[in-house]
């Protein structure tokens, strides 16, 4: 078991905030896998939630399997944070996620994201505002710092714990880093002695359950957050938890399972979005699916400028090496 402030959680693992992917579809077919602790929104704009914008409406759209999950705010403004902090507890959201560490250039230049990390005093201050304003706990999710000479994780989590945050997430990677080179656990380390009482939750190229076990063994975090993984093998949750806590990893699913699994999020974003919408944003999972499955890309071409969703069902019913699966493997 593993706790947030006051909030009990299944595991200490949890699915990344990914814009664009770790969407109410995809949670949605995930957690009834087992072994997800809490997953995240993807980052939402606070003004954009203040003005109930369809895009935030969208973005902060939830269902009661989808539990318990964290809302995640990225802006700068300590007034409208908190006034957006106070709405989304209104509504029943579990954790309050502030966003220091997204290093789109859109977002940081207006003060947001990443551009928290440049200024740590203020950035707690901006934090304080939102565990001010709320009951349920507050988060950060954090990088390293801007470059490697500008290095401020482990000041900013002291300060951040000490206003009141109840965790803190680290990707650990600078904003210069991007996505590249390799995740830095000694940095992860060094976060988790500088805080004294709340959970550090580690992130950053966990590819598999072993790589979980080691990121918490190498750097005492208390949680790992899983995200791009993820999204190619969504069962991740399930056999790092299984091996956790009981040494084992559960055989792989089928070939069955890995398609009922993409049709179930097919479905559900039909549900949630309509035709259109569905057939664009499944367009780019069907590939990561597919490798897992041994489709090549190239098999996956037809579906590229599909915009109905009849074309995906043709597709699953007569795709050759789903078609040709080893009975065995079926
Ligand atoms: C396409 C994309 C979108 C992302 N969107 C968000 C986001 O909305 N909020 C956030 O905090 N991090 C976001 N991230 C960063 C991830 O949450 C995570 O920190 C990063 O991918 C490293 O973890 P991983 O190696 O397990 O994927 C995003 C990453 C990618 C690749």
């Amino acid at each position: 078991m593993f706790r947030i402030g006051n909030v009990q959680l299944a595991s200490n693992l949890l699915l990344a905030p990914i814009a664009r992917y770790c969407d109410l579809a995809f949670r949605l077919v995930v957690r009834p896998l087992g072994g997800l602790g809490l997953a995240y929104t993807e980052l939402i704009n606070p003004r954009g939630l203040l003005e109930r914008t369809p895009q935030s409406m969208r973005l902060i759209s939830t269902e009661p399997a989808d539990q318990p999950l964290a809302v995640q705010l990225c802006g700068c403004r300590a007034d409208e944070l908190a006034e957006a902090a106070r709405w989304c507890e209104a509504q029943g959201f579990a954790v309050i996620d502030l966003n220091m560490g997204c290093p789109v250039k859109k977002v940081w230049q207006r003060g947001g994201g990443a551009a928290m990390l440049r200024d740590p005093e203020t950035a707690a201050r901006v934090a304080e505002a939102i565990v001010k304003a709320v009951r349920i706990p507050v988060t950060v999710k954090i990088r390293l710092g801007w470059d490697d000479s500008t290095i401020v994780a482990p000041e900013l989590a002291t300060a951040l714990e000490a206003v009141g945050i109840a965790a803190i997430a680290v990707h650990a990677r600078t904003v210069a880093q991007r996505f590249s080179g390799p995740a830095r656990l000694d940095e992860i380390a060094r976060v988790v002695r500088a805080v004294r009482n709340i959970p550090v939750i580690g992130n950053g190229d966990v590819r598999s359950p072993a790589d979980a076990r080691a990121m918490i063994e190498r750097t005492g975090c208390a949680a790992v957050m899983i995200g791009r993984y993820a999204l190619r093998e969504p069962w991740v949750f399930r056999d790092t938890h299984a091996l956790l806590t009981n040494g084992t990893v559960p055989p792989p699913p089928s070939v069955d399972e890995r398609i009922a699994l993409m049709n179930r999020q097919f479905e559900h974003l039909l549900r949630l979005h309509g035709e259109r919408r569905a057939m664009l944003a499944f367009r780019q999972r069907v590939t990561w699916y597919a490798s897992k499955l041994g489709i090549r890309r190239i098999a996956c071409e037809p579906l590229r400028h599909a915009l109905h969703a009849d074309e995906y069902w043709r597709w699953i019913a007569t795709v050759p090496e789903i078609a040709g699966a080893t009975a065995s493997d079926r």
